[in-house]
This record gives C-alpha cells, structure tokens and sequence, in this order.
C-alpha cells in the first residue's frame, strides 16, 4: 500500500518528511522502528547491534517488575538487538540469571554476553594506591569466571570485563597471565576494561599492552571526554568501544525535580544525592531548547552517542518496553544533523570522581 498523507507529514519533523512520504506514517515508524544497525566490536569481527541492553537497574533498582523485564528482554531481542551487558555484581549473580534465561529463550539467535568480575575488595570506585592483588588476585579472578560462566550457563562468555581498573594495575603480571589463560582455555572469547566513571583515560596504558579487546566507557552529552583521547587510541588499536550510562543515570531523562527522591538502598539515592542533583536538572534543563520538534531529550542523548562511529554499541539500561521501542527507535532514526552536534558540544559537563560517583 503507497499513499501520500499530507496531513500527517506535515505534522513529522523535517528529517522524517524526507525519507519517504510516499509510505503512510504508521507504516514508516512501524517498520523503520523494527530496523536495527549493527557495527563491527573492533577486532572481535563481532557485529553487534548498535543499541545493546544494560542490565544493572532490572537486578538492583526500586520498582523492577519481573515480569514486564522479561518481556523488554524478549522484546529487544525480537527488534535486533544482541548485545547484553551484566555483572556478577547486578544483584549477586541475578542479572546474570536473567540473561542465562533469555539466551535460552533465544537459543536458535546469536546474542553475545558481556560480563564483569567485581573488585575483591568491593570498592567502587578502586581505592587510589591498592594493589591489584587486593583487587584481582589470580585465584580470584578464576573464581568469578567460573561462577558467571555458571549463572550465564554457558562454555564460554563472548566477553569478561573487570568491573574496575587502574592504570597502575597495566605494568603487572598476573592478571595478563589469567586472561590468556581463560581464552586459550576458551573460557572467554574476549576481555575487557569497565572504567572507572569519569576518568576515560585510566585504561590507556592497559590498551596498550594488546591484550583488551573491549572497553566500556561513560559516554553521553553531558560526559564527552571519551573523544578527547580514548577514542582515538580504540579506533588505533581496534578496541570494541561500549558506551554505557547514555542517559547519566536519568539525568538525561529529563524528569528529574528537586523533589525527587530514590529509597536509601537504590543506589540512585547517592547519585543524586543535592549535590549533583541540582545540577544535573540544571544541565538538563538547559539542554531542553535544543531537542528537535517531535522528539525528546532521550531519544536526543541517544542519537548523540550514535553519531560517533568510535562507538560500537550503545546499552541504556531498560525495564520497560515503551523504552526498548523507544532506544531502538533512536538507532533507526540516525545520526543527528552535524548543527545540532555542534550545539550540544558545550553542554559537555566535566566532573570528577567522588564518593557518591561510584
Ligand atoms: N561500572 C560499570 O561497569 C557500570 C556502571 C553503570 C552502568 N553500567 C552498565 O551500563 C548500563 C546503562 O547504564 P544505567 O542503566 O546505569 O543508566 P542509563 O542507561 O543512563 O539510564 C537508565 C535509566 O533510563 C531509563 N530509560 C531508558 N530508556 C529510556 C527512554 N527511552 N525514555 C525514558 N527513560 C528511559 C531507564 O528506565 P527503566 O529502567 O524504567 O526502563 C532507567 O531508569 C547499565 O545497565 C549497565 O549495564 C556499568
């Protein structure tokens, strides 16, 4: 069926009208929505759908529904979507065992599983000056694969991140010793760095060394420090890049008031604790005038970190389905105008490191 409907285009923001509008609009966003993109996870040769899943809020944050998580999991995977990022640390295991059920689900497609060991010393972020022998011990480090391989219930997991770093850490032995171990025992297919939140460059010299296939990083309007020098050193040493985190937590959500307010145990509680709540709504606010007619701040943020071809995949946290439509939507649409770019370069917010950051 090929229509024009005039007076529903005229309603859709330019780059909409432009596409096709020939096709009827329920029909154009019904089927563009279903499209995913998939780039190349640097040297793995992985092509991993642009948008992925992060699974940290589903296992840890207030108000999950079980049941509605199980769905937006089956949901994602239906729109294209085969990129997972968990951690043992997600719940103890339980996110893990939510993505074990879905790959079972989903057996017949090829979904990749990113994990991560958490620090031995439980210490987000790493305490400045510890030893990685406090932190990722051999035996340790051997211990928590076995465990997530069994949460996972697989033979090998596409990608063990560590859950921490530090750049001191990259002169030491033993931790490069285990990794080539667990890939020459096909534990794992590739490893990874998580970074340390807002200290992009605290895993160059680990890069280095060749033996990181992966680094996941916070990238989003607000943090773009990545750009300045990670970025660079993954396009030149072939490193899959996750950016994590696209909507700072829910800052770049929009909603946030000075009113709200998160449980004591929701780890958002800390995060936005005054001192950075206030802030961020001011940051956000300021970002409001610049999100395109038709869309929203969301889906803005999102189609800002697509638009850097450094990046290979992108995993907004998500537990409901109206927003796994919603994200995938985001890749669908594209990357924003280069103008918009532009403007939304100087809404970079540097911070630093503190206890409530994480
Ligand atoms: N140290 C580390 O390694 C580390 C630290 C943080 C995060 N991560 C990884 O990165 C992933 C993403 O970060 P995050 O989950 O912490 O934060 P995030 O992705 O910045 O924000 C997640 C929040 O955004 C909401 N949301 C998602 N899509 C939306 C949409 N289209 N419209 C409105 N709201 C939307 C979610 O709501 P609902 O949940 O209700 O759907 C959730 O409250 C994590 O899940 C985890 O896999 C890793």
């Amino acid at each position: 069926m090929v229509m024009v409907q005039e007076s529903i285009t005229s309603d859709l923001p330019g780059e909409v009208n432009k596409k096709d509008p020939l096709i009827p609009l329920s029909l154009w966003l019904d089927q563009t929505s279903r499209i995913m993109k998939y780039r190349r996870f640097g040297r793995t040769e992985w092509q991993v759908s642009e948008v992925g899943y992060g699974m940290w809020g589903l296992a840890g944050w207030t108000n999950t529904d079980k049941a509605e998580v199980a769905v937006a999991l089956d949901k994602a995977v239906e729109l294209g979507c085969n990129f997972f990022d968990t951690a043992w640390a997600y719940g103890d295991g339980v996110s893990e065992r939510i993505l074990a059920d879905l790959l079972k689900r989903h057996a017949s497609k090829r979904l990749y599983a990113a994990t991560k060991v958490p620090p031995k010393d439980r210490n987000w972020p790493p305490v400045k000056g510890n030893s990685i022998r406090n932190v990722f011990p051999a035996d340790y480090l051997r211990e928590y694969t076995e465990k997530s391989l069994q949460n996972l219930d697989v033979d090998t997991i596409d990608l063990l991140q560590l859950h921490v770093w530090e750049d001191a850490w990259a002169g030491e032995d033993e931790w490069k010793s285990v990794v080539q171990r667990l890939k020459e025992e096909g534990k794992i297919r590739a490893f990874g760095l998580s970074l340390n939140r807002w200290e992009p460059e605290n895993g160059m010299e680990a890069i280095r060394t060749g033996l990181v296939d992966a680094v996941q990083v916070i990238y989003n309007i607000f943090d773009q420090n990545p750009e300045d020098e990670l970025f660079p050193l993954c396009r030149n040493e072939d490193i899959g890049v996750i950016a994590r985190v696209p909507f700072d937590e829910g800052g770049l959500i929009g909603h946030l008031t000075k009113d709200t307010r998160f449980p004591e145990h929701d780890w958002r509680a800390g995060y936005f604790c005054e001192e950075n709540l206030i802030p961020t709504i001011q940051h956000a606010d300021a970002l409001k005038p610049l999100v395109p007619s038709g869309s929203n701040l969301p889906e803005m943020a999102l189609r800002f970190i697509l638009s850097n071809p450094d990046v290979a995949t992108v995993i907004p946290g998500m537990r409901q389905v109206k927003h796994v439509d919603a994200n995938i939507k985001s890749s669908a649409l594209g990357p924003l105008d280069q103008g918009l770019i532009n403007a939304l370069r100087p809404h970079r917010w540097v911070r630093k490191p503190t206890s409530w950051s994480m």
